[in-house]
């Protein structure tokens, strides 16, 4: 794990999110939720984790849906090994505070920073004239999610760098300006970790494993049965070359490279153990394999979220206690902030 800024005196925080859009797969665990999950076994992190349904309304979406999503990403964090009892678990919408410090920061934020933003580019698609503001300004509120806790370290995946380059840049420029020399928000490290950290689709294996990809057999949802797992991966895309030996000889082969990757996060291996283990031998043999690992491994966390999305009170009680202790710790951080800027008291 990398520094949190030397200048910066508050507490240890934790912050991450994930859009309660669609169904978690194997990607959401591996690449982020796992690592949720050790940091806060680390003990000494106080940890907020959250569902963000105002980012989810950027994009078209189903109202009498949302609820359902949010609940389900919640059941789909506790069932990944998010206790309730040590995190914060919440919904981003029952925080007032992470909008209050948004329009704040959209004060801040440059139109040049947001115009180099990759996800944007990608989510609003040739017709950009189309997107909602809320897509373009999405950035600027996943920097208030941030730092409306002073979070120093954000678990996510590869793809979040450059919005959390933002947040940096946010946090810089709101200490340099109103700051006094002084630093009031943290400059948030990234935690990027691990084999896992970019899972890719099951039919492509450039294209990362996705909730929004039409094919559901590109990946493996964290609700899936036995079979369906093993039917996804016996159906996984590959080529007709065995397994190599040596790393070196996945370069070029990015489906081959993928699943030997899933193999290894899914045991705690390397790539070079897999490979030491199997190299040779064709995919016959090493689908049935890779598709027992993740059967074994996936069972507990698919029934315990199977179990839990069927009782909606406890996960609608879990969600109401972390948002009161979420709204706690971001009220005075608003206020603070509010005072600053010099608005109204
Ligand atoms: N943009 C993130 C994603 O697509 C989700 C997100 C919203 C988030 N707010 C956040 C992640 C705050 C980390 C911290 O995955």
């Amino acid at each position: 794990m990398s520094e949190t800024p030397a200048d910066y005196k508050g507490p240890q925080r934790v912050l991450s999110g994930m859009q309660p859009t669609g169904r978690l797969h194997l990607g959401n665990y591996l690449g982020a939720l796992k690592n949720w999950v050790a940091l806060q076994d680390n003990g000494d992190l106080d940890c907020f984790y959250c569902v963000v349904d105002m980012h989810a309304i950027t994009m078209p979406h189903d109202p009498r849906a949302l609820p359902d999503a949010v609940r389900a990403a919640a059941a789909a964090y506790i069932a990944a090994g998010v206790d309730p009892d040590k995190s914060t678990i919440f919904a981003q919408s029952a925080v007032p505070a992470h909008a209050e410090l948004a329009w704040i920061f959209n004060c801040v934020a440059r139109l040049g920073w947001l115009e180099r933003m990759t996800q944007f580019k990608d989510k609003a698609g040739k017709d950009s004239e189309r997107a909602s503001v809320g897509l373009f300004t999405y950035p600027v509120l996943q920097a208030a999610d941030i730092l409306v806790y002073k979070a120093t370290h954000v678990p996510v995946g590869e793809d979040q760098k450059q919005h959390l380059e933002l947040c940096r840049d946010i946090a810089a420029r709101f200490n340099r300006d109103y700051g006094d020399g002084e630093a009031i928000f943290p400059l948030t490290d990234p935690v990027i970790q691990g084999p896992g950290a970019r899972i890719m689709s099951l039919r492509d294996g450039s294209a990362k494993m996705s909730k929004s990809d039409v094919s559901d057999n590109s990946r493996i949802n964290l609700e899936d049965d036995a079979d369906a797992i093993a039917r996804k991966i016996k159906k996984a895309k590959t080529d007709p070359e065995p397994l190599p030996s040596e790393e070196a000889g996945l370069e070029t082969r990015p489906e081959a490279s993928n699943l030997v990757g899933i193999y290894a996060a899914l045991t705690g291996k390397t790539k070079a153990d897999v490979l030491a283990e199997f190299g040779g031998q064709g995919f016959g043999a090493f689908k049935p394999a890779l598709a027992d690992v993740a059967v074994e491994y996936l069972a507990p966390i698919s029934d315990e979220f199977r179990r839990l999305i069927s009782d909606k009170a406890e996960i609608d009680r879990i969600l109401s206690k972390g948002a009161e202790h979420a709204r706690a710790v971001a009220d005075p951080v608003v206020s603070e902030t509010k005072r600053i800027v010099g608005f109204w008291h």
